[in-house]
């Protein structure tokens, strides 16, 4: 709980400064979508793209923070909203400090991803939705784990026992099953740039 005389100190160096120094407009592009849909896998590939354009980016990946800041956090729908609270904080963090960023988390709730749009300015959140259909993350199952979902052995599962509330109006949507990696990330530097995130 916050301490009523914890009062907040503005610095001299801004994040505008911080990003002018690094030449670019600070975002979040948040993937969302079922385990196994592409997420991290088409984050992997736009942060690639992205630094090879001289940007300055940084990935926050689901089962990577799951081992260090968020490893205290299970499945159950409380934890997974605090899971994406404090994702949600360290994006705008990182989002302060000039960073292009990119998270690839399941964020299976349509409050907790507005909860995060809500962090920034309007243009700074871009919500990039991965329609890929269950049947095809099933089938994929790179980890086993929509078997074992499927057997009882893992509880609370996203798409099987736990709910997937897709997103209304998504500012990209894409479907790994449909087009590759290549054409995904494409497709967000397209984006990026009709809207003037990047430039040209
Ligand atoms: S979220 O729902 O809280 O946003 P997050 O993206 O951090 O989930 O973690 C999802 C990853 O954890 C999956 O890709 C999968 O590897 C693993 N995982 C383990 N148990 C579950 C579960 N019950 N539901 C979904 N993913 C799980």
């Amino acid at each position: 709980m916050k301490d009523d005389n914890v009062v907040w100190h503005s610095h001299e160096v801004t994040k505008q400064s911080r990003a002018q120094q690094k030449k670019q407009k600070p975002c979040i592009l948040w993937f969302t979508g079922l385990s196994a849909s592409g997420k991290s896998t088409v984050a992997d590939a736009l942060e690639q793209k992205l630094f090879e354009m001289g940007h300055h980016t940084y990935l926050l990946d689901g089962d990577n923070v799951r081992h260090g800041l968020n490893k205290d956090l299970g499945f159950s729908d409380r934890e997974r909203v605090e899971n994406i609270r404090r994702i949600g904080e360290t994006a705008k963090l990182f989002t302060d400090a000039g960073l292009i960023v990119l998270s690839a988390f399941i964020s299976p709730f349509r409050s907790d991803r507005q909860m995060v749009r809500s962090l920034v300015e309007k243009t700074e959140f871009v919500e990039i939705y991965m329609s890929t259909p269950l049947r095809v993350c099933e089938n994929r199952d790179p980890k086993g784990l929509y078997k074992k979902a499927r057997d009882g052995q893992i509880k609370n599962f996203t798409g099987i026992d736990s709910e997937y509330e897709v997103p209304v109006s998504p500012e990209i949507t894409l479907n790994t099953d449909e087009s590759d990696v290549n054409e995904c990330v494409n497709n967000i530097i397209d984006f990026l740039k009709s809207n003037e995130i990047i430039k040209e």
